[in-house]
C-alpha cells in the first residue's frame, strides 16, 4: 500500500507546480529488496526479490501537446522533452543517449523505449515524489521508470502488462543510464504481489509468488556507503561472466549463459581462464540454486534453513564475487549475533548500499537496536534501518480515491 501521506504530497506538488486546472491521477511503483539470487539475473538465472512498502508516486495529467514535463520534488527541479524529438532520436544510434539526463534520463528513457517499441505515448505533466531512499540499492530508478511507464500507458490507453513494460524500462536503463542491468528490479517493481516474494526465471520471465511466512520479518539496514564506482564494477562483473560463457561455448555449443553450466563444466574450462573469472562464475552457479531452495524453506516455514541460505549467499558475494564492503559485512555479522535473527546478507548489486536480515517477529526491536549500536561503535556513523513489508507492484490511483 502506498502511504496516504505520499499520495497527498504527490497531489499537492502537482497543484503547486502545474496549477489546479487538471485533476491528476497517481501512478506508483515500489522499491525492492532481493531475498536471494544475486548477480544471477543477467546470467539467465533465478532470483527471489520482494517489493517493499516504500514507493515512488507520480501525479500526472495529459497535456494537449507532445511535451513530457516532469517535476522532481527530491531535486526541486523541472525538466521537459518533446516526444517528437525522442521519436527522431529513437532511430538514431542508441549509444548516443547513454548517461544523459540524471533523474530525467529515466523519465525520457522510458518514453523513448516505448516509442522504439512502436507505441505512441501522449504529452504529460508529472509531479514525482518518493518515500523510497534513492541511490542505496533499493531500486529507486526502477521504481521511477515503472511508475512513469504506468502513467504513460494509462494516458495512451495501453493495457498494463507488467513484463513487457519491465523490458522497456530495462532498455531505458541500459541506453539512458549506461548500466547493463538485468531484468530483476523492473520485473519485481512492476509485477510483485502483496505479502509475497516473486520467484522469477530470468530466461523465460515466468514468475511464481512465494508467500513470506508470517513469523518472518525483513529488516533493511542502509550502510550509508554510496556506490560511486558501482556502474563500472557492475559492468566488469557482467563481462567476466560473458568471458566464462565464451570458454564454455567452445566445448558445449548449447551453453548460452552461466545458468546452463554446472561446477564440473566450469572445472573443465578453468585452466584456460583467469582464476578471478572462475571465482565469479562459481558464485553464479551456486547462487542460481538458492532462490528455489529459499522458496522451499519459506513454504516449509523453516526460517533457520532460509537464514543459512542467506548467509551462504553473502559469503559467496563477499569472497567469490567480491561485491561486499566492510560495512555490509559488519551489518551481516552484527545481525547474525542476535538471537532471533536467522540470516542476513547484502542485497542488490553490492559495493555499498543495503543489507537485509531475516528476523523472527518478537526479536525485531532487539536486533534493530543492537545492530544500530554496534554499527555506530565500529564505524562512527549510523545505519538507517527499517522493517519492510512485502508490497504489490506498480499501481494506479484514480482521482478522488486517496
Ligand atoms: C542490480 C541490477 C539487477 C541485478 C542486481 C544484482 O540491482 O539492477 O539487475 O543484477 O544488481 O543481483
Amino acid at each position: 500500500m502506498v502511504r496516504p501521506r505520499l499520495t497527498q504530497q504527490a497531489h499537492q506538488v502537482f497543484e503547486q507546480v502545474f496549477g489546479t486546472a487538471a485533476v491528476p491521477q497517481i501512478a506508483s511503483a515500489p522499491g525492492r529488496i532481493n531475498l536471494i539470487g544475486e548477480h544471477t539475473d543477467y546470467n539467465d538465472g533465478f532470483v527471489l526479490p520482494m517489493a517493499i512498502d516504500r514507493h515512488v508516486a507520480v501525479a500526472f495529467a495529459p497535456r494537449a501537446d507532445r511535451v513530457l514535463r516532469a517535476y522532481s520534488a527530491e531535486f526541486r527541479h523541472s525538466r521537459d522533452v518533446s516526444l517528437d524529438t525522442l521519436e527522431r532520436r529513437s532511430a538514431a544510434d542508441p549509444a548516443k543517449h547513454s548517461g544523459r539526463g540524471g533523474w530525467f534520463g529515466y523519465v525520457a528513457g522510458v518514453a523513448w523505449a516505448m516509442i522504439r517499441a512502436g507505441h505512441r505515448p501522449n504529452g504529460l505533466d508529472m509531479a514525482i515524489v518518493s518515500d523510497l531512499p534513492a541511490g542505496v540499492g533499493l531500486s529507486s530508478s526502477a521504481a521511477l521508470e515503472i511508475a512513469v511507464a504506468r502513467a504513460l500507458a494509462e494516458v495512451a490507453g495501453m493495457p498494463w502488462d507488467p513484463i513487457p513494460m519491465a523490458r522497456l524500462a530495462q532498455q531505458a536503463e541500459h541506453e539512458f543510464a549506461g548500466v547493463a542491468c538485468g531484468i530483476m528490479d523492473q520485473v519485481a517493481v512492476a509485477a510483485a504481489t502483496e505479502g509475497a516474494a516473486l520467484l522469477l526465471d530470468c530466461r523465460s520471465l515466468e514468475t511464481r509468488t512465494i508467500p513470506i511466512p508470517t513469523a518472518a520479518k525483513i529488516v533493511v539496514f542502509d550502510s550509508g556507503v554510496r556506490r560511486e564506482l558501482a556502474t563500472s564494477a557492475y559492468n566488469d562483473r557482467r563481462a567476466a561472466c560473458e568471458r566464462v560463457v565464451a570458454a564454455l561455448q567452445k566445448r558445449d555449443r548449447w551453453v548460452h549463459a552461466l545458468r546452463d553450466a554446472d561446477d564440473a563444466m566450469l572445472a573443465a574450462v578453468a585452466p584456460t581462464l583467469d582464476p578471478q573469472d572462475v571465482r565469479r562464475a562459481s558464485h553464479v552457479i551456486a547462487e542460481n540454486r538458492r532462490p528455489l531452495s529459499l522458496a522451499n524453506a519459506f513454504a516449509d516455514g523453516d526460517l533457520a534453513r532460509a537464514g543459512r541460505l542467506m548467509m551462504l549467499s553473502h559469503a559467496s558475494l563477499r569472497d567469490l564475487y567480491e561485491v561486499s564492503s566492510p560495512e555490509l559485512d559488519a551489518l551481516v555479522e552484527l545481525s547474525i549475533e542476535q538471537p532471533g535473527c536467522s540470516g542476513a546478507r547484502l542485497t542488490g548489486a553490492g559495493f555499498g548500499g543495503c543489507a537485509i536480515a531475516l528476523v523472527e517477529e518478537g526479536s525485531v526491536e532487539r536486533v534493530l537496536s543492537s545492530v544500530e549500536a554496534g554499527y555506530e561503535q565500529r564505524f562512527g556513523r549510523s545505519t538507517t534501518a527499517f522493517v519492510c513489508r512485502a508490497a504489490g507492484g506498480a499501481g494506479l490511483l484514480v482521482a478522488g480515491s486517496w
